[in-house]
């Protein structure tokens, strides 16, 4: 299996993945944020693609700094095709989101997960990660 930047030629698999996240999306509209994303240095998204081809998991991470925080990394989104999980694909995508956070000079790497998903914040205490604080977020329609 390999780790590699995803191209707008993911669209379809990273759409079909989407979905399994609970983000159902075209892959029309996944192929021109992909390109978008690819031509941003403070994003990337990463997929692991079978060696016989196939992608079964991706991982969106980006950097920034804030007025309130040094520069640091933050995961957007991470999923593995639930017929690949528990095979150390989670982790080795993971691995390679710290490693472009860390070549961006980033200090940390956040990530935000749903409450109810117990399961992923076993996996990411499992990797390192600490749970700092609990929020609610917000959201206003413009
Ligand atoms: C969370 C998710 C990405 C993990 O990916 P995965 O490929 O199944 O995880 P891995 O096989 O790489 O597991 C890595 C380590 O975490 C552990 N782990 C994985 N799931 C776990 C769980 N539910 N509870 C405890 N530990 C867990 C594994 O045992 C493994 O540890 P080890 O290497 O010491 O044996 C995957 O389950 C998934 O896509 N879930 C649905 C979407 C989701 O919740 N995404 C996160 C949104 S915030």
């Amino acid at each position: 299996m390999t780790i590699r930047a995803a191209t707008p030629a993911d669209a379809e698999s990273v759409a079909a993945l989407s979905c399994q996240l609970g983000y159902p999306s075209l892959p029309q509209t996944m192929r021109q944020r992909l390109a978008r994303i690819q031509c941003d240095k403070n994003r990337v998204v990463y997929v692991a693609e079978l060696a016989g081809g196939g992608v079964v998991g991706w991982i969106e991470v980006f950097a920034y700094e804030l007025l309130v925080a040094e520069w640091r990394a933050e995961i957007e989104s991470l999923i593995v095709d639930e017929g690949y999980r528990g095979a150390g694909i989670g982790r080795r995508l993971i691995g390679r989101a710290e490693a472009w956070a860390r070549g961006r000079g980033c200090k940390t790497v956040y990530l935000r997960s749903n409450i109810i998903r117990e399961r992923a914040h076993a996996f990411y205490k499992n990797l390192g990660y600490e749970a700092i604080k609990t929020q609610l977020a917000f959201e206003k329609r413009l």
